[in-house]
């Protein structure tokens, strides 16, 4: 990973968006507020005007907006996803930028101070994908190609699992009466200290006391109350003693 240098770089003054999902209306909103003039979020079929074009699909429709894309001289198409290289925008001279944040349906999202990793086949394509995440106010890191599926993986474990996570939390506190409001803060907290000292130093609880009794109690518990939530206890478990170990 390399991080590109905070000056803003050459900002592309328009730029279009296929895509109508959650990343591109979140995606057009942010840059028509920095001030780019955004052409869509288009949909199917259509031929954006613009020389920059950036594609805001699922991964696996990537090659075929791109196919749809008349190239020409100039033309700079991009993608947004982060397990994505760039040989799938061929013949295009392309980039991609892959934002390090979570955009849900209707949610509000929050580019400024997120990484995001970047890549240009070329130094225009380089050039204005900086200059489109200095725009959204985001730290741009170049990710090699070899390191993108570990460098996704990483982001998919921090955030989409992490819901995941809560999520059983949510199931089992529910059995106990006890509303996710209550979880939010303590959650909050385990996050900041995580980002603050790393997770060795922010780990508490149980496992982290050697507590065992505690544990078994526990274990008992959600056997008998989300028995399907098991496995996945029996495994965090495990891997919290491996980090109490370090
Ligand atoms: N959402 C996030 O949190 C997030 C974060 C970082 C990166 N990304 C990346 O952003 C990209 C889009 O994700 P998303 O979450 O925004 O997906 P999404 O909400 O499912 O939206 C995808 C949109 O693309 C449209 N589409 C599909 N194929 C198309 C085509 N060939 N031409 C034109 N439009 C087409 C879909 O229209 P139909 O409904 O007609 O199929 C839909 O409106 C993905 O590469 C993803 O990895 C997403």
């Amino acid at each position: 990973m390399r991080e590109l240098d905070r000056t803003p770089s050459a900002l592309p003054s328009r730029c279009a968006i296929v895509g109508a999902g959650r990343l591109g209306h979140a995606l057009g909103a942010a840059l028509s507020a920095a001030g780019v003039a955004v052409e869509g979020p288009l949909g199917r079929g259509a031929e954006p005007a613009e020389d920059v074009v950036l594609l805001c699909v699922p991964d696996g429709e990537i090659a075929a907006a791109a196919a749809a894309l008349a190239p020409r001289s100039g033309r700079l198409v991009g993608h947004c996803s982060g397990a994505t290289t760039l040989e799938v925008l061929a013949p295009h001279e392309a980039f991609s930028l892959h934002p390090l944040m979570t955009v849900p349906e209707g949610g509000a999202a929050r580019f400024a101070g997120a990484g995001c990793a970047v890549a240009g086949a070329s130094p225009a394509a380089l050039e204005a994908v900086r200059g489109l995440a200095g725009a959204l106010g985001m730290r741009a890191v170049e990710v090699a190609d070899e390191d993108r599926a570990a460098y996704h993986a990483a982001a998919s474990i921090a955030a989409n699992f992490l819901v995941t996570l809560e999520g059983a939390a949510e199931r089992l506190a529910a059995t106990a009466g006890v509303d996710r409001a209550l979880l939010l803060p303590l959650a909050r907290a385990a996050l900041e200290n995580w980002g603050a000292q790393g997770a060795e130093r922010a780990l508490t609880g149980p496992v982290a006391r050697g507590d065992e009794a505690t544990v078994a109690r526990q274990r008992a518990a959600v056997a008998e109350r989300a028995p399907d939530l098991l496995e996945v206890f029996d495994a965090l478990v495990a891997a919290s003693r491996v980090l109490v170990a370090a």
